[in-house]
């Protein structure tokens, strides 16, 4: 028998809510955009800090590097990958920056996108596009109601013509908290020929991740979502396949002297003086998730995800997206809303009631003309938190 509690067990789970600091009144489910980091985090942050701002020299020159490389080969053992083929960045916006200048693109080129990108992320592709006197990126249109990783492969191959160099994708989409069948779109792509760029922030820690498995040419995200890590930590991966044409987008030295850059990843190493404790706390978040059990992590807020879709299907009597599935959604739940009559609150009004009047902090989401919901579950959340939602959005939306 394990010994891990159920993951519907609300008071089995309760403890974990002291390591988080909400001021009082605040009902937080947006762990997705923005996730606070346990006070072990903090801690460990600061400690860093204190270690750099105590004696500046002896960190730069004899901890800073060591301390660096231990953090990436953690970091690098979670996300399953060497680590040589990994380089902290500030996050997954960073990482598709560098993505978007290394990638070669003529006049004539095309690159992919769906339509649940992150809005960023085609801003990105746009430029870079443009830059390269091509087309604006390609939309590729994934289905109304997602049912196989076939169609979703389908929507996304009807897009590619002989012209198409990359696609972009999200593992987990941002508007609408999809998990997409990853392995079945990098390995599609592969047989096409087409170089994929995987925009992951969510997918750290709320799946288990192996980037070498899926075999695609570059992995963005940032540890400051699912991970907990403080906020300015991220990662790029980039498949050895790539790494020649790669360079940071702020040159420096690389490695600190007598050291002289190498590698490509030697170049991410020292980008000028500056303050790395984000990344080098990445281990802290690890070693604090391993601690509750990834998996049991996984499971706890997906047993919530799942009580906030049904509540919120229930009240507004609209069907999600996705089957009711794991494999589907992980720790955020997507539900659509009503579309909005004259006299009601459009999205950003009703994000903004729910937290003026009621302390609750949830983003309701613009997506393809349709408003929706997308609520976050983290260790700190329970199913009360879910019932005050879904009672606040019954009156907004009454
Ligand atoms: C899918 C996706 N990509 C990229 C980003 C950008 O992340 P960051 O602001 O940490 O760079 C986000 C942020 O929410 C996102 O949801």
């Amino acid at each position: 028998m394990s010994d891990r509690p159920a993951p519907d067990d609300d008071a089995a789970w309760a403890h974990w809510r002291d390591q988080w600091r909400f001021p009082d009144g605040v009902t937080y489910l947006n762990h997705g955009s923005f996730g606070p980091p346990p006070l072990a985090v903090r801690q460990a942050r600061r400690a860093w800090i204190e270690r750099l701002d105590n004696q500046p020299m002896d960190f730069f020159v004899r901890q800073f590097e060591p301390a660096w490389f231990a953090a990436r080969q953690r970091l690098a053992q979670l996300v399953g990958t060497d680590e040589a083929n990994l380089v902290p960045v500030d996050n997954a916006t960073a990482g598709m920056n560098v993505v978007a200048a290394a990638f070669s693109l003529t006049p004539g080129d095309e690159v992919v996108l769906t339509d649940h990108e992150y809005g960023a992320v085609r801003r990105i592709w746009q430029r870079a596009c443009a830059r390269a006197r091509t087309d604006e990126p390609k939309i590729a249109t994934l289905p109304e109601r997602f049912t196989s990783a076939e169609q979703v492969v389908e929507a996304i191959l009807s897009s590619f013509t002989p012209a198409t160099r990359l696609l972009v994708v999200s593992h987990i989409t941002s508007p609408t908290a999809i998990i997409l069948p990853l392995p079945e779109i990098c390995r599609a792509a592969r047989e096409r020929g087409v170089a994929v760029c995987v925009d992951g922030p969510h997918a750290v820690a709320q799946i288990d991740l192996n980037i070498d498995s899926l075999d695609c040419d570059y992995y963005t995200a940032s540890c400051h979502k699912w991970l907990s890590a403080p906020f300015g930590s991220g990662f790029l991966y980039v498949h050895p396949r790539r790494q020649e044409a790669v360079s940071p987008l702020v040159l420096s030295w690389g490695r600190l002297s007598p050291t002289e850059p190498r590698r490509w990843d030697d170049e991410f190493v020292w980008s000028g003086t500056r303050d790395p404790s984000a990344f080098l706390a990445v281990p802290t978040a690890i070693e604090f998730l391993e601690d509750v059990d990834f998996e049991a992590f996984r499971a706890r807020t997906h047993a919530l995800a799942r009580y906030a879709r049904e509540s919120i299907a229930g009240l507004v009597g609209l069907e999600p997206l996705v089957p009711d599935s794991p494999e589907w959604y992980g720790s955020m739940a997507h539900v659509p809303l009503p579309p909005k009559r004259a006299e009601e609150l459009d999205a950003r009004q009703l994000q903004n009631a729910l937290w003026r009047n009621f302390g609750i902090e949830v983003p309701i989401v613009e997506h393809n003309g349709r408003r929706a919901i997308r609520v976050s579950c983290h260790l700190y959340n329970n199913r009360r938190d879910i019932d005050r939602l879904v009672n606040a959005l019954g009156k907004l939306l009454a």
